[in-house]
């Protein structure tokens, strides 16, 4: 069939051609519209502490209103809200109902899994392999090698802000790992 029309062939190839440039070229163009931000994501948008923060949201994407997230949570809950880079990040209450000014990234140092707060136990315990980690996050078990990662948690005008932790890590005295 394609041989048969043998000479009208050419000129429809030179179009076809071309319409393959035009497409990669809006392609191309669109792949640089889409890496625009995520080239200026890996940018630091401060180097010097401070910037850098998020405000927590909830599983549908709404930002937590303390005010209201404290009155239907209880002292020594740990609550997953979404984090720094969209990180499953823990929200903690803490004995005098306040919230907690460190969360912790949910993301098991082992292979990654997401590690749920049992509160039976007062333990993270990560359901892949079976490591655990404290109620600050600090591994007891592995084979996790390492601690949850912290981040700060200030609340500000009833929402809260994470903001990455770059300081020494309070439950080993040690530099932070993730930073
Ligand atoms: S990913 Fe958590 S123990 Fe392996």
């Amino acid at each position: 069939m394609t041989q048969l029309s043998g000479s009208s062939d050419v000129p429809d190839l030179g179009r076809r051609q071309f319409m393959n440039l035009l497409l990669v070229g809006a392609g191309g163009g669109a792949v640089a519209g889409m890496l625009y931000p995520v080239i200026n994501y890996f940018i630091p948008p401060s180097s010097g502490g401070g910037g850098g923060g998020v405000t927590a949201k909830d599983a549908l994407g709404n930002e937590v209103v303390v005010s209201d997230f404290l009155s239907t949570h209880n002292p020594g809950d740990h609550v997953l809200a979404q984090g720094l880079k969209g990180d499953p990040t823990y929200m903690i209450v803490q004995e005098d109902k306040s919230i907690a000014n460190f969360g912790l990234n949910a993301i098991c140092t082992h292979l990654g899994c997401v590690v749920p707060w049992n509160p039976n136990e007062n333990k993270f315990m990560c359901p892949c392999h079976g490591s655990q980690y404290n109620s600050e996050g600090k591994v007891v078990r592995g084979p996790a090698p390492l601690s949850l990662a912290l981040v700060h948690a200030a609340v500000e005008e009833d929402k809260i802000a994470f903001t990455p932790w770059t300081e020494t890590d309070f439950r080993t005295d040690e530099a932070p790992w993730w930073a």
